[in-house]
């Protein structure tokens, strides 16, 4: 089993990988270990519901053998998993598409480089005092500091009237009540120096503007040449959202951003050098050659971005034309939401209100997956609900969740199904623990539950 954390196209047993952004619980280190008990469990062509899909890493390890039917309350896995499931690149983003996208993306830029010109020329001569060994960390940091944002109760002193209005909450407030208004300036308001510079933040925004400019616009006006609108735009984002995923100088995830210090200024330097424009392009143009590869002859599976149990309410008929519903919930107390905020908002683009130091959205969906008074419940809801619908539920689970080992899961499964009807799996495995250096050893489970 391949336990390297890089982001390197690669397979596991043949099964084809393809991770999108770093992600809490993905299941790509023990990926063998879930796919071969959902092969063992279903025939080609036999229906999965992956009812807690995240970065599609069943989905996409298993959609040239089964039919796929994917949902996650997160409307960024929806944008994974158009792209990783049913996405196929033809014709390739080249040429003629290329040229509209750069050219829309330097318009934005253009916009953004004039608004925002004090604070990108400052961080300009920043980074090339910093290549030159020329500053210290605490001009780093003080630069970092006293950069202001949308959202600050007081703005740094130092700006000009004229700059600070940029920020101004009315002027927000029509970005969020005209939808797409341009310029797209929603990460250079909310993100500048934080889990991005300030250029690089002008570059998401730009890069954003092209990707609805493209999808909306240019590909109507060229149907000749048959680019399938919504596929295109969730591989543009998806690339998008690996690109932030790149530069990120977290530790794969957006729940904080890193205070510069003497110890981490040489490394969010180099970071904030990157060009964003061009490692989106490398990016895309990998992830297009994968989706080539991989592509799957099942045409139809299906992506939604629904809370469960909603899911399961409403799509009844896909819970029961299912072989095998997988469900891998989060199995910590930190909510997707806090963590992938940042990419969540890049999907949405609706210029959100936020809250705290890591500047989150304020309608974070809270999991109750997350909850110890609510687990027992919630895992309860998706095991009737198999019940019901005559299908087998294997659900996936760590050592030392919210629910602390695999007899205190068994005791919840028992409550909906006889001893009898259960059988669980251990692995040993090696599990990244986000944000802290060393990496753990745990136990993973699998439950397997007969209806
Ligand atoms: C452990 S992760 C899934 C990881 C995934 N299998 C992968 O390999 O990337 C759990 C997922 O549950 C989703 N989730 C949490 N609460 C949910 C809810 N109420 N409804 C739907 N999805 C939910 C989260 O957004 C998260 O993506």
């Amino acid at each position: 089993m391949n336990k390297n954390n890089s982001q390197k196209p690669e397979a596991t047993d043949n099964r084809p990988i393809l991770v999108i952004t770093k992600y809490m619980g993905s299941k790509k280190p023990i990926l063998d270990f879930i796919a071969q008990e959902l092969e063992d469990l279903t025939q080609p062509g036999d229906v999965i519901v992956d009812l807690m899909a995240g970065t599609h890493t069943i989905g996409y390890a298993m959609k040239g053998r089964c039919r796929i039917i994917a949902n996650d309350i997160q409307r960024f896995s929806l944008v994974i998993g158009e792209t990783l499931l049913n996405y196929y690149p033809q014709p390739l983003f080249n040429g003629e598409a290329v040229s509209a996208f750069k050219k829309y993306y330097h318009l934005n830029m253009r916009h953004l480089s004039e608004l925002f010109r004090m604070g990108i020329n400052e961080e300009d001569s920043l980074l090339k005092k910093h290549a030159d060994g020329n500053v210290s960390w605490s001009a780093c940091k003080k630069h970092s500091e006293d950069y202001p944002h949308y959202g600050q109760l007081k703005h740094p002193t130092g700006w000009p009237e004229e700059y600070l209005v940029l920020f101004d909450k009315h002027r927000i407030k029509a970005f969020r009540a005209l939808s797409k208004l341009s310029p797209y300036n929603l990460f250079s308001l909310y993100y500048p120096n934080t889990y991005l510079g300030i250029r690089q933040c002008a570059e998401v925004d730009s890069l954003r503007f092209a990707i609805d400019k493209l999808c909306d616009e240019w590909i109507p006006e060229n149907e000749d040449l048959e680019y399938d609108a919504h596929g295109l735009r969730c591989l543009l984002l998806s690339s998008l959202i690996s690109t932030l995923s790149r530069i990120n100088p977290g530790p794969g995830h957006w729940a904080a951003f890193p205070k510069i210090n003497e110890n981490n200024y040489n490394y969010i330097m180099s970071q904030r050098r990157i060009n964003l424009l061009d490692l989106f392009i490398k990016k895309l143009d990998r992830f297009e050659k994968e989706l080539l590869i991989h592509h799957s002859d099942i045409k139809d599976h299906v992506v939604a971005s629904d809370d469960y149990t909603v899911f399961m309410n409403d799509k009844k008929e896909y819970l029961r034309q299912a072989k095998v519903i997988y469900l891998d919930p989060p199995y910590s107390q930190g909510h997707y939401s806090r963590f992938y905020h940042l990419i969540e908002t890049l999907v949405l683009y609706d210029y959100p209100e936020i809250s705290h130091n890591g500047r989150y959205r304020t309608d974070r969906h809270q999991s109750p997956f997350s909850s110890k008074e609510k687990i027992a419940g919630a895992v309860g809801n998706v095991c009737e609900a198999a019940k019901e619908a005559g299908t087998i539920l294997v659900i996936s689970y760590s050592k030392g969740g919210i629910v602390p080992n695999d007899d205190a899961f068994l005791s919840i499964l028992r409550k909906h199904y006889p001893a009898k009807k259960i059988s669980v799996k251990r692995l040993s495995a090696i599990h990244s623990k986000m944000g802290q250096a060393e990496r753990m050893q745990t136990k993973e489970y699998i439950f397997t539950c007969q209806p």
